[in-house]
């Protein structure tokens, strides 16, 4: 299993960011890198920039999913607003672009912990371990991260999940209170 599902409890608020792909680049089905593992879960938000790819989502795949809510923006932007209005969820996943994961996690963070419950799901690469020379495990991001933030988190998974550019993973954080 490539995806930590152990941490999805069908009571909790989760976050799905970045989820529903594009048809041109992504041969796979559309929600298969992350979607499909909430499928049991009732509070669930998704947000994506792509129309046609969260359209699917909503009005096909998931359309049973009454209680879903499915947000076509910018996940900045979709954080943002509920850190105003003071809304959280238990567990986020967030699947950018290989491309994306920089900025993500090096530049706005600070964007997306403070709605999280308990857990952050998302990307990592070998290409970042190498740029930023990291040890491509879990102590030394965590480190890295907490000094670069001043917080507190940890990592309590890397998973691989291809061989891609040199090797792709989910990195998974806990909030620590
Ligand atoms: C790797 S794909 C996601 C694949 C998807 N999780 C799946 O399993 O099919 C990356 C996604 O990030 C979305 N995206 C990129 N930048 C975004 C942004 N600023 N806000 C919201 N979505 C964004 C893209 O539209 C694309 O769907």
């Amino acid at each position: 299993m490539t995806y930590p599902i152990e941490l999805i409890n069908n009571e909790y608020s989760a976050l799905l960011l970045c989820c529903a792909g594009d048809i041109k680049n992504n041969t796979h089905i559309i929600g298969n890198n992350d979607v499909q593992y909430f499928s049991n879960l009732d509070n669930v938000t998704l947000v994506d920039l792509n129309p046609d790819t969260m359209n699917i989502l909503k009005n096909s795949l998931y359309k049973h999913k009454q209680n879903w809510v499915f947000i076509v923006d910018d996940m900045y932007k979709v954080c943002n607003n509920f850190l105003i209005t003071n809304k959280k969820f238990d567990i986020i996943s967030c699947d950018p672009w290989t491309n994306q994961m920089e900025d993500l996690l090096f530049n706005n963070l600070n964007n997306i912990l403070p709605i999280t419950n308990k857990y952050l799901i998302t990307g990592f690469s070998k290409i970042l371990s190498d740029k930023y020379n990291l040890n491509l495990n879990m102590h030394s991001i965590e480190t890295f991260i907490n000094k670069k933030y001043n917080i507190n988190i940890s990592i309590i998974n890397l998973i691989k999940r291809s061989g891609y550019l040199g090797g792709i993973y989910w990195i998974v954080m806990q909030k620590n209170n």
